[in-house]
């Protein structure tokens, strides 16, 4: 369901962290959008800079980022950061500086504002109210000794600065969203503690506390990795739930490829901070353009796409060679080493990440002369 109306545009959006080998590009000129009502997902491989996009969303990667540094971190990487807080109070970019800098650079536009712009009381309007996030279960996700139907209104409460809410809307609120995300009984077990319950269905009250504010949008970080196979369904059924019934849009961060087919509109596809692909999650999933993306669905495919993989005498096998080392990237495009369609080129120059085709974003000069995919 979307009606092409742009939420969120990420544009040119780089996430740096620095660390005692060098600065390491965890997102690096990544842009892409989410229209009103639409679900994008991003997946890649481990450690490519998927959760660092959903951190610098959410306005937290700098005080992340920060925080190690300020307890351990060395002479050098203390300088980058006292250089990165003088440029971002004087509103300049590293290039004005003449040095790389760590943490976020480039825009993020919400609602006609430039999010990375904003102070952190500006921010708190919008964080957990406008744009909610949805961790991942595990113990320190959730408070064990609270009663599920506080921790769900907590964020109602926490944003109701003039006390206007009543009580008895609250649990009406409470009520909608953990029935919606199919908690059975919730009328009696909304008095339990997350102990109480599954790892699967706290996975998906997490998800009814990211609602309960009436998001515009709403970030979910790996939805079903922390949860047993045989669980994971009921955390996707949720999500499409929620895709169906609220005209919210949604961003999913995930590897589990399943989850993306059936849960997204549209999807990108990152390795080593870089975004290589972008498009229709239909377009992607059939016939992936980017080689990158090629071998990463073959390296571990869905399993609506096994069948269809073994019938046209293809072999599912992991992607040849080593990830590449974030703090010292391959020179031209990261995916060079690893690539069977390199030349020399692809060494030498960092492709453009370019429109292909209507909705269809790709970072790889050969895209053209690539030999037909199709799944
Ligand atoms: N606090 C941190 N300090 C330094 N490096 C980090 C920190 N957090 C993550 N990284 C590194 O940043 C890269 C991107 O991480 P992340 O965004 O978590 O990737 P993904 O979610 O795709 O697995 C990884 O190489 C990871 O090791
Ligand atoms: S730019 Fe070259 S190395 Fe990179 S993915 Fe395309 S063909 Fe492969
Ligand atoms: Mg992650």
């Amino acid at each position: 369901m979307t009606d092409g109306e742009e939420i969120i545009r990420i544009e040119g959006l780089k996430a740096f962290y620095a660390t005692p080998r060098g600065l390491l590009k965890a997102v690096n000129d990544v842009s892409f959008s989410i229209n009103k009502g639409e679900s994008v997902g991003i997946f890649g491989e481990s450690g490519a800079g998927k959760s660092s996009i959903a951190l610098a969303i959410m306005g937290v990667f700098n005080k992340q980022a920060k925080m190690f540094v300020a307890a351990r971190g060395n002479e050098e990487m203390k300088r980058l950061w006292t250089l990165k807080e003088k440029a971002m109070k004087k509103g300049l970019t590293s290039e004005e500086i003449g040095e790389e800098l760590p943490g976020v650079e480039g825009h993020i536009w919400f609602k006609g504002q430039d999010l990375l712009a904003l102070d952190e009381k500006e921010y708190r309007k919008i964080r957990g109210n406008e744009i909610t996030y949805v961790p991942q279960a595990s113990r320190s996700s959730m408070n064990p000794y609270t009663e599920i139907d506080l921790q769900t209104a907590e964020a109602l409460w926490a944003h109701d600065e003039d006390n206007i809410l009543w009580e008895r809307e609250v649990i009406r609120r409470v009520l909608t969203v953990l029935d919606l995300v199919e908690i059975a009984d919730v009328d009696i077990r909304r008095k339990m503690k997350p102990s109480d319950f599954s790892m699967g269905e706290d996975q998906r009250i997490l998800i009814a506390m990211a609602l309960i504010m009436n998001p515009v949008l709403m970030i979910a970080d790996e939805p079903t990795t922390a949860v047993d196979v045989g669980v994971q369904q009921r955390v996707m059924d949720a999500i499409q739930i929620v895709r169906d019934k609220l005209d919210i849009s949604l961003l999913l961060i995930s590897n589990d490829q399943g989850l993306i087919a059936q849960t997204t509109d549209k999807v990108g596809v990152m390795s080593a901070g870089y975004m290589m692909e972008f498009g229709k999650t239909l377009t992607i999933m059939k016939r992936p353009g980017h080689p990158f993306t090629r071998a990463f669905i073959m390296s571990n495919p869905p399993m609506h796409l096994i069948r269809k993989i073994r019938e046209k005498g293809l072999k599912i096998r992991g992607i040849p060679g080593k990830v590449p080392d974030m703090v010292d990237l391959p020179s031209g495009c990261p995916f060079h080493p690893r690539c069977e369609y390199a030349i020399d080129r692809c060494r030498e120059e960092l492709p453009e990440y370019r429109e292909v085709e209507e909705e269809h974003w790709v970072r790889c000069h050969r895209f053209e002369v690539l030999p037909e995919f199709e799944l």
